[in-house]
């Protein structure tokens, strides 16, 4: 199971992948004041496109109550109010206090105060009632989460009946010649600029080692169908460095 404590990463088997929601919040309110900067240097500026991808997908209507679990500097949480369906009213939930502080300085100099609310929480346990979102995003959240299949079915129960899900996610591409440089870069360079830019030891260490320990693409579609999403879309970003999960709560439900 990914989320054993005990784990270290299948590449170069260094990194322990603890997952317990100290170490995790402690890692990211560490590296929160240089969180956004990194980010846009390692990714090339593609992150903001993959957020705007995930907020199109989800297809909230405009108005819509949205909940950003993992919402960490609040860039998912930002997105979703802006394209052609603003939403009226996004929670972001986030167990580090740093990166919401960082989040809560850009949702203020964005004008967004009014309609964006961010709040202290796990997403194992989210502090909303049930069926009360219209639609849910995890913007690279879930990989770090100890228990992703229960942060599932908490989205699940805070969505009303027909609201969708999008997960952004990092893959590792499938075809050889691309698989062999982007592992390189992912494995050999981006540690060593992210513990440079970052000044912590771990944390762009811990980043590739997680993503390989993780579940694929198929498996973590498997697990949203176990926890009771339907019509289950996954698209390959960025010839698999990154996935887009979109899965919708049955009417019924
Ligand atoms: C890689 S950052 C992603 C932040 C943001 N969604 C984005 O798109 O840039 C992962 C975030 O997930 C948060 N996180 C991880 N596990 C969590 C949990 N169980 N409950 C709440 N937040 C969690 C971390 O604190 C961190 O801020």
């Amino acid at each position: 199971m990914t989320g054993d404590p005990a784990r270290r990463a299948g590449g170069d088997g260094a990194v322990p992948l603890d997952k317990t929601p100290g170490r995790i919040a402690g890692m990211f309110d560490a590296i929160a004041h240089r969180y956004d900067g990194l980010n846009h240097v390692l990714s090339a500026g593609l992150d903001r496109r993959w957020r705007r991808q995930a907020v199109a997908a989800v297809g909230a209507p405009a108005g819509a109550r949205v909940i950003d679990v993992c919402t960490g500097t609040a860039d998912l949480a930002i997105a979703a109010c802006g394209g052609d369906a603003p939403a009226g009213a996004v929670l972001g939930v986030d167990f580090a206090g740093a990166m919401l502080d960082v989040g809560l300085r850009k949702v203020r100099a964005s004008g967004l105060g009014g309609r964006v609310r961010l709040v202290r929480g796990d997403a194992c346990r989210l502090p909303c009632g049930p069926a009360t979102m219209d639609a849910a995003t995890i913007g690279f959240g879930i990989r770090n989460v100890v228990d992703p299949a229960q942060a599932v079915r908490e989205i699940a129960r805070v969505l009303k009946p027909g609201g969708r899900l999008a997960i952004l996610e990092f893959g590792e591409p499938r075809l050889p010649l691309i698989r062999g440089a982007y592992l390189w870069y992912f494995r050999h360079v981006l540690p060593r600029v992210g513990r440079w830019l970052s000044r912590h030891a771990e944390a762009y260490a811990y980043l590739p080692a997680s993503v390989h320990a993780f579940l694929g693409p198929d498996a973590l579609a498997a697990v949203l169908r176990e926890c009771g999403f339907g019509d289950v879309r996954v698209d390959r970003l960025a010839l698999g460095i990154v996935y887009l999960y979109v899965a919708r709560k049955p009417m019924s439900a």
